[in-house]
């Protein structure tokens, strides 16, 4: 099994690459995460951006999977599959869920909501789809799973989780008015998704490596948002890295094969959190402007910035990479001059090039190698030779320092923008 995942903050083009690829396998897999995400694909004209569905869903011989390890919202996957009605999709077909993938029920929403409002300033800049709260459930073994659906008692569990979420809601002092909408629209969406394929997926993705099936693990957010190595407290609630892909779908670790890093030629964050090379300036505003730098899921600017190799290093190390994807690279044609983060320098002078604890309450201050820009198109540009001589040197420079191949550069949207090396 290949993992394929984003190395920053999310939104690296994950969607876009696992479409790329899916055709080299015959399982896609979603193993965390739910609707936080947003992953956009585009070909033949077509925009289309999936949130909880598998990003191999557009290629009919793929079986795709969401996993034990998601956090799924019944309400956003029926609105996701009925989205994809003119695309003729076979769902009970080519779309398979985990009975043990957790339900995301509308309290959580409400409890996400709450949680945010109530930290002020410090506020993670949540997505709002009840993320947290649910994960927080799930470890606190008092969550309900997409196979309790199932079970003539489910009506009766979830009564008592919410019941359990409205005392804290009370707590917060939290308004609970647009409860009775959502819980209509979520027996509405539990009931659909009964008639979907719902497994034990972990038997599904192991037969499939038993067979020598190719399986493609789709990771969500990213490795600086990982629970575990992200900037805590500024992260989501999952597994974000490799290993999650072991426990979010049943397989060992010793079944892992390539691990694709997903990162863009520069870096944007969205929400609160340190970011040590974000660009408060006209750059970084160029940057958001040119890479059209909105979020796919809740539409809010993204912060922007130049790429951060000590994050990057970092996150190779955790992920155990062994191919590097860089993206995005045509955004960068805009400037004369591009900076790359080499290391950080602490405020009483030390330079480091690593993420320590102490990362996210420290105003480190990026040092940056200059290189040049190559103010050249490459929307129509389809092999690496082709590339200006200044973006080669980029590559190369990149992959000299982060000791990974850099297989492949995305420069535009689409599927055919895709250069591979
Ligand atoms: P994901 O969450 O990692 O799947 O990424 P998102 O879909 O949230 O954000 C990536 C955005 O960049 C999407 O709008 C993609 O269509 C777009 N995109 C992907 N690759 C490229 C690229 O190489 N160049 C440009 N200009 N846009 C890209
Ligand atoms: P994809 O898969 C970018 C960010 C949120 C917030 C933090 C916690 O499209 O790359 P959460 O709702 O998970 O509790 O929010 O994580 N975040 C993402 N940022 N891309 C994503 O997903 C994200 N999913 C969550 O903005 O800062
Ligand atoms: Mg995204």
């Amino acid at each position: 099994m290949d993992v394929l995942l984003g190395l920053q903050w999310g939104d690296e083009g994950k969607g876009k690459i696992v479409d790329v690829l899916a055709p080299q396998y015959e399982v896609v897999a979603r193993f965390q995460g739910g609707p936080n995400a947003g992953h956009t694909l585009e070909f033949d004209g077509i925009k289309h951006v999936l949130h909880q569905i598998p990003s191999g869903i557009f290629r009919s011989q793929i079986l795709n999977i969401i996993g034990n390890g998601v956090v799924l919202d019944p309400i956003i996957l029926k609105k996701e599959i009925d989205a994809l009605g003119k695309f003729s999709i076979d769902f009970r077909k080519n779309l398979v869920i985990s009975k043990k993938a957790t339900i995301i029920i509308p309290t959580h929403k409400l409890l996400d909501a709450a949680l945010e409002q109530a930290k002020g300033d410090k506020k993670i800049g949540s997505t709002l789809k009840g993320i947290g709260p649910t994960y927080q459930d799930k470890i606190g073994r008092a969550a309900l799973r997409i196979g309790d659906i199932l079970r003539s008692d489910f009506k009766e569990k979830y009564e008592a989780l919410v019941e359990k979420h409205k005392s804290t809601l009370s707590f917060y002092g939290f308004p609970i008015d647009a409860l009775a909408e959502m819980e209509k629209q979520f027996f509405e969406a539990v009931d659909f998704i009964k008639t979907l394929s719902l497994i034990d997926s972990e038997y599904t993705v192991n037969e499939a490596l038993r067979s020598n099936k190719r399986i493609l693990a789709e990771g969500a957010q990213g490795s600086l948002l990982d629970i575990d190595f992200g900037s805590y407290p500024y992260v989501t609630s999952s597994t974000t890295t490799t290993a999650g892909a072991c426990t979010g779908l049943g397989v060992a670790p010793s079944k892992i094969g390539e691990v694709f890093g997903i990162f863009k030629a520069y870096c944007t964050r969205v929400g609160s959190g340190p970011f040590p090379t974000e660009l408060l300036d006209a750059t970084g505003d160029a940057m958001r402007k040119e890479g059209n730098e909105y979020g796919s899921t809740t539409g809010r600017p993204r912060r922007c910035g130049w790429l951060d190799l000590p994050a990057l290093k970092y996150s190779i190390m955790i992920n155990g990479v062994t191919k590097l994807f860089m993206m995005k690279a045509d955004v960068l044609n805009i400037f004369d001059e591009i900076l790359v983060c080499t290391d950080y320098q602490l405020p009483y002078g030390q330079k480091i090039d690593t993420l320590s604890f102490e990362i996210t309450e420290t105003q480190v201050k990026p040092v940056y190698k200059k290189m040049k820009g190559w103010h050249c198109a490459l929307d129509q540009v389809r092999t690496y030779e082709e590339f200006p001589q200044a973006l080669k040197d980029y590559v190369q420079y990149l992959e000299e320092a982060l000791q990974v191949p850099i297989a492949l550069v995305s420069v535009g949207p689409d599927r055919v923008q895709t250069i591979r090396r």
